[in-house]
């Protein structure tokens, strides 16, 4: 069964920082060629689809990671890198909860009242999150898959 929740909690993570890299690496750059109003109209709908799927992300790996935790690290007594993990994973669902109900929101009504500026400014915060969220992503992936080898 282990098996399971180790392959679930594998897809969803590269699912959602592979995503998050295709963002900010590939998209944000190319995107900023076009004019305002294109540009925040393309990220209001890339963001409104991507994060439907990080929901779901979110929630798999929480489910995945903590029934793997319990059924064969022995739940909280578990080895030191699984503590590395939460502390590291409740931050970025924390910063992602934060970004989608505060300046995603923003930028969704912005964007439907054709106010550009503003649409703009809920922008910055949202490039920020994305950036430490894709630092974080590399960093607890680098965990998951060392920690084991390196008896932390
Ligand atoms: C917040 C609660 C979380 C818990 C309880 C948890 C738990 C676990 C457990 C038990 C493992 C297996 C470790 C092993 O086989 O030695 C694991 C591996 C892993 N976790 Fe998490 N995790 C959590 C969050 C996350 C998040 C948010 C991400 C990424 C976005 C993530 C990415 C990974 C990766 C990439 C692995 C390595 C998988 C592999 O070895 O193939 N985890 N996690």
């Amino acid at each position: 069964m282990s098996a399971l929740y180790l392959i679930l909690h594998t897809l969803a993570a590269v699912l959602w920082i592979g995503g998050i890299f295709y963002s900010y690496m590939i998209l944000r750059p190319v995107s900023a060629q076009l004019a305002p109003p294109e540009r925040l109209k393309l990220w209001d709908s890339v963001f409104h689809r991507f994060f439907a799927w990080v929901w779901g992300f979110v929630g798999v790996l929480i489910a995945s990671g903590y029934a793997d935790l319990f059924t064969r690290f022995g739940g909280f007594s578990s080895p030191g890198y699984l503590h590395g993990m939460q502390l590291i994973g409740w931050v970025m669902i924390a910063l992602y909860a934060w970004l989608y109900f505060i300046p995603f929101r923003r930028l969704r009504r912005s964007v439907a009242a054709e106010r550009w500026s503003d649409a703009a400014q809920a922008m910055h915060p949202i490039r920020r999150i994305m950036g430490v969220n894709l630092t974080l992503g590399l960093l607890i992936t680098a965990i998951g898959v060392a920690g084991p080898y390196l008896s932390l």
